[in-house]
């Protein structure tokens, strides 16, 4: 079945009775009572046997995974998280130890960038970065027998940039290096990285999945069964497990999903090719765009631009600032992937834990302002950009 179908079909075991309610129930419950000391003890086996506590697993939880599994083609499951942040620090901590060297993209979310940092300032653990478009560079930072994790986004947030995700990832394989891929910004409609060879794909389900801003949610889905299991009695003592309510918002959003994309990338194109069009924005960062730098690898491995773009206004730090409040339908606001458009200014946000080299390595501008593309009509979007880029110098 294509993803537009199986999205709508999330996956919803029948009740014991064999009734099928067509909505996932909510199976509000932290634990879950048992006929006998022995048939308990056996649950706590594992991950995948009968419901013992809510953090270790809980229905509504699993139809998630399940659901998250199938969207993504993980073989061996997932594992649904509180938030994006919960499952990249799962992983993380799961997999890593001291010594342990992780080979990471110079341009991640500003959170796995202050984990990693983390990791190497508190627990020895070594973190060297690389571009992500060059498979020799990856190759020579990997070629340390101690590496263990390569990390890497399709959709890097906020430069649009798309690693070579194929040379990369056959490359890890090739070493024996588990890599872990952030498909956040491109969902499983527009890029699916475990068919092209990665590990581990890690969701902020917040995000496009969930596509209605009223959730937090993380996941981790798996290729293996076995890294799975590697990763779960790790990630239960960690606690950052996904809680059924949040799980169950995020199921209802994700049969809208496919429809919801290809919106938000349709918007998107449409405005970064306007923007891209006028004098006073001096670089708009959509991979969509010809001329954008991973141009190339976005339209090899991805079925669509994406929602999220970012554009450089003439006038720098202070114009960048002035136009965020300026816009009227777009609010301001952090996170990205809802219905709504929003716009933020990366540099004093998701990116502050940067200094001023690190912001220029990751390719982020002072004046860069980001915008999350959202479902509305494109020309009130289109309308509402260009009175907040025409009010003049601030
Ligand atoms: C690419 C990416 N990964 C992970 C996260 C973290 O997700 P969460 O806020 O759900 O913890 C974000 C949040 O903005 C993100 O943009």
């Amino acid at each position: 079945m294509e993803l537009t179908t199986r999205a709508v079909h999330v996956a919803n075991p029948p009740f014991p009775d064999g009734s099928r309610p067509l909505s996932v129930p909510l199976v509000q419950s932290s634990a879950f009572a048992f006929e006998s000391a022995d048939a308990l003890a056996e649950a706590m086996a594992g991950p995948d046997g009968r419901y013992v506590y809510s953090r270790r697993g809980n229905p509504t939880v699993r139809a998630l995974e399940q659901t998250l599994a199938g969207l993504e083609g993980g073989a061996g499951g997932a594992i649904a998280f509180a938030s994006g942040m919960g499952a990249i620090s799962g992983v993380l901590l799961a997999l890593l130890k001291p010594g342990d060297r992780v080979v990471a993209q110079r341009c991640l979310y500003g959170g796995t960038y202050a984990v990693l940092s983390d990791l190497a300032a508190r627990y020895g653990i070594d973190v060297v970065y690389v571009s992500g478009d060059d498979v020799a560079e990856f190759e020579e930072a990997a070629q340390h027998p101690a590496t263990r994790l390569l990390v890497l986004e399709t959709v890097a947030n906020p430069t649009g940039q798309v690693p070579d995700l194929p040379g990369l990832l056959s490359a890890a394989r090739w070493l024996g290096v588990t890599s872990v891929v952030d498909n956040s910004l491109a969902s499983p409609v527009l890029c699916r990285p475990l068919e092209l060879g990665a590990d581990i794909v890690v969701h902020s389900t917040t995000k496009y999945l969930s596509g209605h801003s009223d959730v937090l949610g993380g996941a981790a889905v798996f290729a293996d069964d076995e890294l799975r299991r590697t990763v779960w009695p790790r990630t239960v003592e960690l606690g950052a497990c996904a809680d059924p309510f949040a799980a169950w918002l995020t199921l209802r959003g994700i049969p809208t999903l496919p429809l919801r994309m290809r919106e938000h990338c349709a918007n998107a194109e449409a405005l970064a090719a306007r923007l891209a069009a006028r004098d006073d924005v001096e670089a708009v960062h959509y991979p969509w765009l010809p001329g954008h730098p991973s141009y190339k690898n976005a339209r090899s491995v991805l079925s669509g631009g994406g929602g999220l773009l970012s554009f450089e206004l003439a006038g720098g730090r202070a114009a960048g600032r002035a136009f965020i409040e300026r816009v009227g339908i777009a609010r301001l606001a952090l996170s990205l992937g809802g219905v709504e458009s929003l716009v933020t200014h990366p540099a004093s946000t998701s990116h502050r834990e940067l200094d001023g080299p690190a912001l220029a390595a990751a390719g982020i501008a002072p004046g860069l302002v980001r915008m999350s593309v959202g479902i509305e009509a494109v020309d009130d979007l289109w309308a509402d950009l260009r009175q907040a880029l025409e009010q003049g110098a601030p």
